[in-house]
C-alpha cells in the first residue's frame, strides 16, 4: 500500500507512539563495562584521550563496582596494568599480579557480578607485541601456552569468562582445554573472534600503556578488508570451543556483525572500542555533536545490526540514560 492510504507519519505522531512501535531498544543487560586496573594505590588516573574513564588501582575499585552495580550493569571486562613488563608477558601469570588481585577484590565485594578477563600478553609485554617475538616474528605457536596459562590463572583466582584477544590461531581451542584440564569446565570463553587491526584502538593504547614498541599488528589481526575471513575466524572459535563471540570494532564493522549474526546462533559480542568513545567524546566537547544523542545513535545501531552483547565504555551513562 502507499500513499494516501498509507503513511508511514502516523506512527512518529508522538513519543509515546514511537516507543510504541521501535523495533530497537537498549537496555543495560545488553551492556559490558571494560575497567583498567593499575598496580600500587590511592590510584584513580584520569585517561586523556577517554574522559570519564580511569586507570584505578585495587584499593580503588570498591567505589567504582559500588556505582556500576548501583546502576544495574551485571558484567565487567577487566585490564591490567602490571607496575613491570618483560618480553613474555610474566606479569599476566603472577597469582599476586594485578589483575589476580582484581579479580578476587571484585569477587569478595559482589560474587554475581560476572568478571570478564581479557587474555592477551600485550598489557604485559616490555614490546606491546600480543604474542612472543623470535626474530622479526610473533611466533604463534610458542605464544599459545602462555596465554592457556593466563587463563588458567585468570579462572583459578575467579574470573567467570576469560576473552581471549591475541588474534593466535588456535588459542580458544588451547585454552578451553587447558581450563578443562585445570578443572574449570565451567569457565565460560568469550573469543574475540573477529578483532581487525584498527586506528580504533588508539586510546586504549594509551589506557593500556600497550602500545607496539616496533611494527604493527597486522600480521595477527584480521585485515579491515575482509568479511569473508572474519565469517572463517569465527567459525574456527566456535569449532574449538567458545561459548560467545565478538566482532570488534564494532562501528565500522556493522556489516561484520550483521554477516555474524546471520550466520551464527552463540551469543554476539560487539565491543565499542576505544577509540569510538574517543570521537564522541571529543567531537562533543567542541559543541560539534550533541554527544549523549550521537552516542546513542551509534550504540543502537550496533544492536540492530544483530549484537547481543555490547562492551562500551559508555555503559554507565546508558546505564542512567535508559
Ligand atoms: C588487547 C586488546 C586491545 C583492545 C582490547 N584488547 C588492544 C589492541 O589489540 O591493540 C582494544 C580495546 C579498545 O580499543 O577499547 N589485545
Amino acid at each position: 500500500m502507499s500513499f494516501p492510504h498509507s503513511r508511514l507519519r502516523r506512527l512518529r505522531q508522538s513519543s509515546e507512539m514511537l516507543s510504541l512501535t521501535s523495533e530497537t531498544r537498549l537496555s543495560v543487560e545488553d551492556f559490558v563495562y571494560p575497567m583498567f586496573v593499575i598496580h600500587g594505590h590511592g590510584k584513580k588516573i584520569p585517561i586523556e584521550p577517554m574522559p570519564g574513564i580511569y586507570q584505578l588501582s585495587v584499593d580503588m575499585l570498591a567505589e567504582e563496582i559500588k556505582e556500576v552495580t548501583s546502576l544495574g550493569i551485571r558484567s565487567v571486562l577487566l585490564f591490567g596494568i602490571p607496575e613491570t613488563k618483560d618480553a613474555t608477558g610474566s606479569g599476566g601469570i603472577d597469582t599476586n599480579g594485578v589483575i589476580q588481585v582484581a579479580i578476587r577484590e571484585i569477587k569478595t565485594l559482589d560474587p554475581n557480578l560476572i568478571v570478564m578477563t581479557d587474555v592477551c600478553l600485550c598489557d604485559y609485554t616490555d614490546h606491546g607485541h600480543c604474542g612472543i617475538i623470535k626474530g622479526s616474528n610473533i611466533d604463534n605457536d610458542a605464544t599459545l601456552p602462555l596465554l592457556q596459562e593466563m587463563a588458567v590463572s585468570h579462572a583459578q583466582n575467579g574470573a567467570d569468562v576469560v576473552a581471549p584477544s591475541a588474534m593466535m590461531d588456535g588459542q580458544v581451542g588451547a585454552i578451553r582445554s587447558s581450563l578443562d584440564s585445570a578443572g574449570k569446565k565451567d569457565t565460560v570463553i568469550m573469543g574475540y573472534s573477529s578483532k581487525f587491526a584498527s586506528g580504533f584502538y588508539g586510546p586504549f593504547r594509551v589506557a593500556a600503556q600497550s602500545a607496539p614498541q616496533f611494527g604493527n599488528r597486522t600480521s595477527y589481526q584480521a585485515d579491515p578488508a575482509n568479511v569473508r575471513q572474519a565469517m572463517l575466524e569465527i567459525e574456527q572459535d566456535i569449532e574449538e570451543g567458545a561459548d560467545i563471540i565478538m566482532v570488534k570494532p564494532a562501528l565500522s564493522y556493522l556489516d561484520v556483525i550483521r554477516a555474524a549474526r546471520e550466520r551464527f546462533d552463540l551469543p554476539l559480542a560487539a565491543y565499542n572500542v576505544s577509540g569510538e568513545y574517543s570521537m564522541v567524546k571529543a567531537a562533543s566537547a567542541s559543541d560539534w555533536i550533541e554527544g549523549d544523542r550521537v552516542r546513542d545513535e551509534i550504540l543502537t545501531s550496533i544492536k540492530r545490526a544483530g549484537a547481543d552483547i555490547i562492551i562500551s565504555y559508555h555503559a554507565k551513562e546508558i546505564a542512567s540514560a535508559v
